[in-house]
């Protein structure tokens, strides 16, 4: 531990899976039955491809125009970008965190759920930040304040937030160790106080 460079810098990805992957299935596994009918993934169809079940269609978002996945093109900074009432489900993960607009982005999503989607999002609490991508790597969320802006920006949702990780896997994420390298049971203790990972099950009523 008497280090100051991480054994990776890139979470732990060149050395097995990342830490925070293991949470992100645990999360969405536990809320394939919404991955249903018109899905919206942002950046590539991996959750709802490896946890969906009668999946009609499935559109990608991203504000990357080279990303020859996407069929929205997009930037969910500015308001009304998506069509409105379209998606049974919309996948968010690990992307909020990319956004000067998180209120604007968050009422885009929630606004292009049809009556009784489900907007499945995730955001991170403890993670290093991310120099390599496209877009700045901006925010974190608590449980608490993610709570507070889903409540803002998504008027009359149903919001049940919820988190993941301890000491333990926190440190070892931002050190690069990977979830390879890890016992089982690390993963299995949640503590409130070192929340890695934030999500949130988010429906438009009926
Ligand atoms: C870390 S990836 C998240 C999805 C990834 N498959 C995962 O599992 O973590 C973040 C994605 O958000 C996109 N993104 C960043 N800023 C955005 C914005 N303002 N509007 C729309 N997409 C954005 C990035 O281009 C990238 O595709």
């Amino acid at each position: 531990m008497r280090r100051t460079r991480p054994y990776s810098a890139r979470w732990g990805s060149d050395r097995g899976t990342g830490i925070d992957r293991v949470y992100l299935d645990r999360f969405f596994e536990r809320h394939s039955k919404d991955m249903h009918g018109t899905v919206l993934e942002v950046q590539e169809p991996v959750f709802s491809a490896r946890y969906g079940a009668d999946i009609a269609e499935t559109a990608i978002l991203d504000i990357e125009p080279r990303n020859m996945l996407a069929t929205i093109v997009a930037d969910l900074n500015d308001l009304d970008v998506l069509p409105r009432e379209s998606f049974d489900c919309i996948v968010a993960p690990q992307t909020i965190q990319y956004l000067t607009q998180p209120v604007t982005g968050l009422k885009n999503l929630y606004e292009s759920l049809k009556p009784g989607g489900v907007l499945l999002i995730t955001a991170p609490f403890i993670q290093k930040i991310d120099h390599n991508g496209e877009g700045a790597d901006r925010l974190r969320f608590s449980p608490l304040a993610f709570n507070e802006l889903l409540e803002t920006s998504c008027d009359g949702a149903e919001i049940e937030v919820e988190s993941f990780g301890n000491v333990l896997t926190s440190i070892a994420f931002l050190m690069g160790i990977s979830a390879e390298e890890m016992r089982p049971q690390d993963f299995d203790v949640f503590d409130p106080a070192y929340p890695m990972l934030v999500t949130a099950r988010v429906r438009r009523p009926s």
